[in-house]
């Protein structure tokens, strides 16, 4: 028999069919018991009453690979309408280990750090999949659209030799001796494609050392490139971005209404209403009348000021987007095209959507001593764009173009929180790849290192001590001359069913409540075991950091934490102090704050 994918088994009611996929989820009650199988088309429900069936999967971990034959039987308690009885399953693949995190619920219930860490399972949530079908379906619309309007698509470089930006965001690489860069962007390169074929656009990677945690900007991004040749006006440009962000919404909601539903806000852009445009001047006069903030000396806006903007164009326009244009030429990149009649801004312009920024772009300048002289100004050296410059010199058309970032439209658009969550293997300061650096921690000492780094880069004050070896608080609080209650004791549980791991910090003169962690974390929690404790983290009993964030893990530090002044800790070692202010150390770790102990 051949195989069918779940969807379609709503068209086979009353036929035995056969499917092969994982199991989901088990739902035990006693008599009738469903067993959930997830495949490419999504997930389908299987009726066993069998004990004999029952008994093959009943003690299997989801995960597991089965082929099921049964029959079709119309239901009107599952989404697909349909059902599976008198199934006659085999296990093909049988897991048997624990999941990390439980994955099978249509959300997981814990921090996005938990989730990065066990990333290539949590990408097996429902929810997290559809965020990055979604992110494919604009990938192929983008590339699908441009192709009918006679764009060539085409692959420029990632390791380059001078800024293309500006600004000191470069990652250097070691190239045999000389020292290359990674492209902030293909901005020079796409420009060159329009002197070949005068409609281009790229999918391609950029790469920016911005040192910032900021819920808004990863250091590897990949940005949808668009440069066309031969236009009349810069309006032209922010026309294609519109029409672009139709396309888009069109696309996703007849492929993917399934996936959309998932989300809350998701981006508007209703046909018989129009994205608003407005000069940076205009928005930042808006912002102050309507809320009181002046910003209108601003070169740029603030984060808060596209908030407001992205709520006034859905609250006046229908709509979650809206264009700021006309940028300080200060703000802008050397190479965008000032305005003829007011040249100190540019004929350049960011479109937001559902409070941020997804897209900058607009005019070039196509001649050749208007850029050398733009180089100079910025303070860049017109020998390093040899190769650029000299298209200017052979013909190019008056032209303009834009970035999108694909991570950064995957957000906006699903209102996600955090644009990590729209990227499958994120990289930022603190992971490359998803992995966090704290995994690569081999010992203690690394630990101390990494603790006193962070401390001294976000320039905090704290006093270092070397001791002999402590393993209790009380001890520790001798050996360093300190109150019990100052002690900020850590301690790394373990989740009883889910064997994840979340760190708690209370004072050295408290216990810790597990009911209360129980409670916050929707499972019962032990303490986690020496052994584990070294091998997954490279810590010992005694040394372990109040800094879960180091290592990856939800942190929670009780109230009383910061009843005192200072906190004094074992900082990876059982010979190794740090005493610091409490303030400065819940600033520096964000955990979450609330009474675990008793
Ligand atoms: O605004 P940016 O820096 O503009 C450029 O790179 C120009 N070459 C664009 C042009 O054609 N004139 O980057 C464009 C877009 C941003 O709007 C944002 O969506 C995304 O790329 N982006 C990032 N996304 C996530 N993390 C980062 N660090 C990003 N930097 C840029
Ligand atoms: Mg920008």
């Amino acid at each position: 028999m051949e195989r069918i994918i779940s969807n379609e088994a709503k068209t086979q009611v009353g036929k035995e069919i056969l499917l092969k996929g994982w199991l989901h989820s088990l739902r035990l009650l006693g008599k009738v018991n469903f067993l959930i199988l997830r495949d490419r088309g999504g997930l389908i429900q299987v009726v066993v009453e069998e004990k004999s069936e029952l008994n093959k999967v009943k003690d299997l971990q989801p995960g597991s690979i089965l082929t099921i034959k049964g029959r079709v039987q119309e239901s009107s308690q599952t989404d697909l309408g349909v059902e599976v009885v008198i199934p006659e399953i085999n296990v093909d693949v049988a897991v048997e280990e624990p999941w990390p995190v439980e994955v099978n619920k249509p959300e997981i219930r814990a921090g996005l750090d938990t989730i990065l860490d066990n990333r290539p399972l949590t990408l097996r949530n429902e929810r997290i999949a559809a965020v990055f079908k979604v992110q494919a379906t604009l990938l192929e619309t983008f590339r699908e659209y441009l192709i009918e309007n006679d764009f060539v698509e085409f692959m420029g470089p990632s390791i380059i030799s001078a800024s293309s930006e500006g600004g000191s965001e470069l990652f250097n690489v070691d190239y045999f001796g000389y020292e290359a860069k990674l492209a902030q962007s293909n901005q020079l390169y796409k420009q060159m494609m329009v002197g070949v074929y005068e409609r281009v656009f790229g999918t391609l990677k950029c790469f920016r050392a911005e040192n910032s945690n900021t819920t808004r900007h990863i250091t590897e991004a990949t940005q949808l490139e668009f440069e066309v040749g031969f236009i009349e006006k810069f309006e032209e440009i922010l026309d294609w971005e519109e029409k672009i962000m139709r396309v888009f919404l069109k696309k996703l909601h007849e492929k993917n209404a399934k996936e959309l539903k998932m989300f809350e806000g998701v981006a508007e852009l209703p046909d018989d209403s129009e994205i608003p445009r407005m000069t940076l001047k205009e928005a930042l006069e808006l912002y102050h009348k309507e809320t009181g903030t002046d910003e209108r000396n601003e070169p740029d806006l603030s984060p808060e000021a596209e908030r407001f903007l992205c709520k006034y164009a859905k609250e006046k326009h229908g709509t979650d987007f809206i264009f700021v244009t006309h940028f300080p030429r200060e703000k802008c990149a050397f190479y965008a095209k000032p305005n003829k009649e007011n040249p100190e801004v540019c004929n350049y312009g960011d479109l937001l959507c559902n409070g941020a920024e997804i897209i900058s772009g607009g005019q070039r300048m196509d001649k050749y001593e208007d850029l050398v002289e733009s180089l100079k100004a910025k303070d860049l050296d017109p020998k390093d764009f040899v190769d650029y410059l000299s298209i200017f010199k052979y013909g190019m058309p008056s032209h303009g173009g834009f970035g999108l970032g694909l991570e950064r439209l995957t957000k906006q658009i699903l209102n996600l929180e955090n644009i990590r969550e729209a990227v499958l293997f994120p990289s930022d300061p603190k992971r490359i790849a998803g992995v966090s650096f704290s995994r690569s921690f081999g010992q203690g000492d690394d630990m101390v290192e990494a603790v006193r780094k962070l401390l001294d880069d976000n320039k905090l004050k704290y006093e270092f001590f070397e001791h002999e070896a402590t393993v209790t608080s009380e001890d520790a609080a001798k050996v360093r001359g300190t109150k019990a209650e100052e002690g900020a004791k850590a301690l790394v549980l373990r989740g009883k069913k889910t064997g994840r791991n979340v760190m708690v910090v209370l004072p050295g003169n408290k216990k810790i409540n597990m009911k209360k962690i129980a409670e916050l974390e929707g499972e019962k929690f032990s303490f986690e075991t020496p052994e584990r404790l070294k091998e997954k983290h490279g810590l010992e009993v005694g040394g372990v950091p109040p800094f879960g964030n180091l290592l990856g893990l939800e942190t929670y530090f009780d109230k009383s934490v910061q009843d005192e002044e200072y906190a004094s800790f074992n900082c990876g070692s059982k010979f190794k102090s740090i005493r610091m202010k409490s303030e400065d150390l819940v600033e520096v770790v964000s955990p979450k704050v609330a009474e675990i102990s008793q």
